[in-house]
């Protein structure tokens, strides 16, 4: 079987090494660095930013009270660069080493469908055609920008931009209050960047549950961090100093937020521009490709996965997406349960969930019973000095079937994989107390607020 990978992301290269562990002889087609945006301009970069923007934080701000004397504290935003500039670096050497280990053919190149058999590869040194039985396109997505007059001008950066500035900004307006945004605004102003977030919905990262996503906008607003919400942006111009961006308040007042960078981040559509998809009959609606429960687009040899099919985009749905369809390409008959995608947000404290949000939960009219548990009550989350998270359980009111776990606080993106298992097995609150849990640690609150579905926590006085 020759199968060949367009996009040597999270999804085209786990792709690949699956399909290789099957027997499939692979050939992955990049046409930048292989690691696609994850490893190069996404997931990885930001958070070993984040890394240093926290230890920075912390050395400020909680040596002395843990008896630690420094002396004068500075951040050299170099040598933040640098080290993440490294890692990214090591990991990709690490990826390329995988995919000789796997035995998988690189060409670093852009790929074009010329049939449903035939790739073309534009490389350096010429064109290559490359025969297929199968294919997967895991070709990505781009940041997308809003049709906004001085969209493009100088200064207006996206988030590949705002991972490479050469020194940190006085001040920035952080346009979109996503993901990116919220996790850009908290590097910078935790480095010393005066950030002003402008959401056009009613809160910032409305796909969380909105009771986790309170004590984070708390924590944001201490590190002076103005959030807008329900305001729309209309245009960016020139300023002395710097862009002005142009909004209206939800009251139709007209203001304007100036600021030395503007950070664009307003969401991501699918890369799917220039691989000859309308040439060989590929579906797409509004740039996305259309896939089935397999991931097979239109034409039966070819299958897609990852950010450029839309959904749900992140890393790690990718990868999920890319062993199925090289399982299927293979024969095998996989399965990948979509509605139980856990998601991970890097700020601090960090944020977590999966299932369904409480809001969800209600907007469907089951019949629900929420478990909060303040990390007030836990010792581990005094001791790392973030007690002000929560955690929430989600269950259904009859059968005690877990629904959602949703997490604000110290290691939230580690410990949501407890409430992904548990949905997936389908287990229920008397599952999670029969579990124990060890001290102290953050995970045993989970085990709290499992208690608190039933009113029975032990580290909170009793509701009344
Ligand atoms: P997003 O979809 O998370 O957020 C975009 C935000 O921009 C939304 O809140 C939206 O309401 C707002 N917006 C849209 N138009 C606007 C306008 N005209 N004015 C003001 N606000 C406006 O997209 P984001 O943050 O750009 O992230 C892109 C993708 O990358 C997402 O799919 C995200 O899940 C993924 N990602 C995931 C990370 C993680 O898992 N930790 C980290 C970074 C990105």
């Amino acid at each position: 079987m020759n199968l060949a990978i367009i996009g040597g992301g999270p999804g085209g290269y786990v792709a690949a090494i699956r399909a290789s562990q099957l027997g499939a002889d692979v050939t992955l087609i990049e046409k930048d660095a292989i690691g696609g945006t994850c490893l190069n301009v996404g997931c990885i970069p930001t958070k070993s930013l984040i890394h240093s923007a926290d230890l920075y934080h912390a050395i400020i701000h909680e040596a002395a009270s843990n008896g630690i004397s420094v002396g004068e504290v500075s951040a050299d935003f170099d040598a933040m660069q640098k080290r993440k500039a490294k890692i990214v670096k090591k990991l990709v050497s690490g990826v390329s080493g995988l995919m000789s280990a796997n035995r998988i053919t690189v060409v670093k190149g852009s790929a074009k469908f010329q049939s449903a058999s035939l790739i073309k590869a534009t490389t350096a040194e010429g064109s290559l055609e490359i025969p297929f039985d199968k294919a997967i396109i895991a070709s990505g997505s781009v940041p997308s920008s809003l049709p906004i007059p001085g969209a493009d001008l100088e200064g207006v950066v996206e988030s590949t931009g705002a991972l490479s500035l050469e020194a940190v900004p006085a001040s920035m307006c952080v346009i979109g209050g996503g993901v990116i945004g919220v996790e850009m605004a908290h590097i910078y102003c935790r480095l010393g960047t005066k950030i002003t977030i402008v959401e056009m919905l009613p809160d910032i990262l409305m796909t969380q549950d909105a009771e986790v996503v309170a004590p984070l906008k708390k924590v944001l607003k201490a590190d002076k961090t103005d959030i807008l919400l329900e305001t729309k942006v209309n245009r960016i111009e020139k300023a002395e100093n710097g862009l002005t961006v142009h909004v209206t308040a939800p009251d139709g007042s007209e203001s304007s937020v100036t600021a030395e960078k503007v950070l664009m981040c307003v969401g991501r559509r699918p890369a799917t521009e220039n691989l000859g998809l309308d040439e060989i009959g590929i579906a797409t609606e509004r740039r996305r490709i259309l896939v089935d429960a397999h991931y097979r687009t239109s034409v039966e040899s070819i299958y897609a996965i990852g950010d450029c099919i839309g959904g749900i985009m992140l890393a790690h749905v990718a990868s999920a997406e890319g062993v199925c369809a090289a399982e299927h390409c293979m024969g095998l008959e996989p399965s990948l349960q979509m509605d139980i995608v856990p998601s991970c947000i890097y700020t601090s404290p960090e944020l977590s969930g999966v299932g369904l949000t409480e809001k969800e939960a209600l907007t469907r009219g089951l019949d629900i019973a929420v478990g909060v548990f303040p990390l007030m009550g836990n010792g581990k989350s005094l001791i790392l000095g973030d007690t002000t998270g929560l955690v929430k359980y989600i269950a259904d009111k009859n059968t005690h079937k877990i629904l959602g776990l949703h997490m604000c606080g110290p290691n939230a993106t580690e410990l949501i994989v407890e409430g992904a298992l548990a949905i997936s097995k389908k287990a229920t609150v008397e599952d999670i107390l029969s579990v124990i849990h060890a001290h102290p640690t953050v995970g045993e609150s989970l085990q709290e607020a499992a208690h608190s579905v039933f009113g029975n926590c032990f580290h909170m006085p009793p509701r009344r």
